[in-house]
């Protein structure tokens, strides 16, 4: 039997390979996916799977497919789960999926891995991509069927079997990271109540320690993708990791939320997303300065919905294809620029502009230059508001 595991390098899927090996008598290829994480060298990456028992090791620079098929697809469709969480840990699970599955086909495996535990979202994300990209193909999730119960006794069985464990020191927090941003649970941060302590943030400043001068920024979109930076073209990936070092110094994309898990946990989670939070607060900005009223409160009810396909692990899904369609036409107009001032963890839109603004000065005016009808308004009221006369009328 040939398995191929999803390998972050970490102690649950180093521990996995062995167990998967001896449990199943099977070889084992790990696969390791760059998505602009904290990543250690691939060589040592290699060297610690096969310790841990993998026959096989690959590794793949996964970023530019991120950005391009899930990153940008996400940011224009404005999907944001539950009002706050950018979907950064979501969106990444079935690109690995995608990742582990060619693989799976190349090696000819029989079946596929992944290190998750049984009560979170990322083990449906994982699992629905398997099915969709590879229906026949076994799943095994070695978490969900071995008996250690804290990473207490994995670290025992570790040293038990020789396996290497990442030589980062331990850190009492659970973090998940990628280029759309980090999350992070566990430890005190499971008392909602507890306000995060500063070790819990990787990345970004305490808007307090943020710098006293705010700093300004302006974004160029093109039919709804980031284009350039102060009027500068750059690639999508560099605009990313450009937001996430001045937002992360400005304090910015700091999330703190109560989530509610697919398998109908509630769960405390924290995020940094500085990166994640400029973009959509200005992609939003240009919807805003182009679409009618009525596209605008409709694609919020899409995106939405959005949100949580990607939030349920259906990212695969004929939804999001034909979503994606709708979307991809209101993107036709979305071009054009936004300013923002940085400043002590705020991100504040101070102006915009595009070629397909529907904003006409002389309609919204209130000098001389003014066009607007203000008679054609007697009409108008007239016959909007005679819902209103009647409903008052029988009120009587
Ligand atoms: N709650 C987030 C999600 O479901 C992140 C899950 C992973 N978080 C973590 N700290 N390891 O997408």
């Amino acid at each position: 039997m040939k398995i191929v595991i999803a390998y972050s390098g970490g102690l649950d899927t180093s521990v996995a390979i062995r167990y998967l090996k001896e449990k199943y008598k099977a070889e084992i290829i790990a696969y390791t996916s760059n998505i602009g994480q904290k990543i250690e060298p691939p060589d040592i990456l290699e060297e610690r799977a096969k310790k841990a028992g993998a026959k096989k090791f690959y590794y793949e620079d996964q970023r530019e497919k991120f950005v391009k098929d899930y990153i940008i697809p996400a940011l224009k469709a404005g999907a944001i789960y539950q009002e706050k969480y950018p979907l950064a840990t979501s969106l990444s699970r079935p690109l690995i999926a995608e990742g582990v599955i060619k693989i799976a086909k190349k090696e000819k495996a029989d079946a596929v891995s992944h290190g998750c535990t049984g009560k979170g979202n990322d083990q449906v994300r994982f699992e629905l991509t398997f099915k969709y990209l590879a229906p026949d193909l076994k799943v095994i999730a070695p978490l969900r069927e071995w008996e250690f119960k804290s990473r207490e006794q994995e670290i025992e069985y570790a040293k038990e079997k020789g396996i290497p464990i990442s030589t980062s020191k331990e850190k009492p927090y659970s973090i998940d990271e990628n280029l759309w941003g980090i999350s992070i649970e566990c430890g005190v941060l499971e008392n909602p109540w507890t306000e995060p302590p500063e070790d819990a943030y990787q990345i970004t400043n305490p808007p307090e320690k943020a710098p006293d001068k705010p700093e300004y920024i302006e974004i160029g979109f093109e039919k709804g993708i980031f284009a350039s930076l102060n009027d500068k073209k750059m690639k999508e990936i560099e605009i990313i990791e450009r937001l996430t070092e001045i937002g992360a110094r400005h304090g910015i994309g700091r999330i703190d939320m109560i989530e509610d898990r697919l398998v109908g946990i509630k769960s405390r989670e924290i995020y940094e997303a500085p990166a994640a939070v400029i973009l959509h607060t200005a992609h939003n900005e240009i919807e805003k300065l182009v679409f009618s009223r009525d596209l605008y409160e409709f694609k919020k009810i899409v995106s939405i919905r959005y949100s949580q396909l990607i939030y349920f692990g259906q990212w695969f899904s004929h939804l999001r294809e034909c979503l994606d369609k709708f979307v991809e036409e209101t993107q036709k107009y979305v071009t054009g620029k936004v300013r923002l001032k940085l400043y002590k963890g705020n991100c504040i839109v101070v102006g915009r502009s595009s070629p397909y603004s529907l904003y006409k000065e002389e309609l919204a005016t209130y000098t001389e230059k003014d066009i607007f009808d203000h008679k054609a308004s007697n009409g108008f009221i007239e016959i909007f508001g005679l819902t209103s006369k009647l409903e008052g009328g029988r009120k009587k």
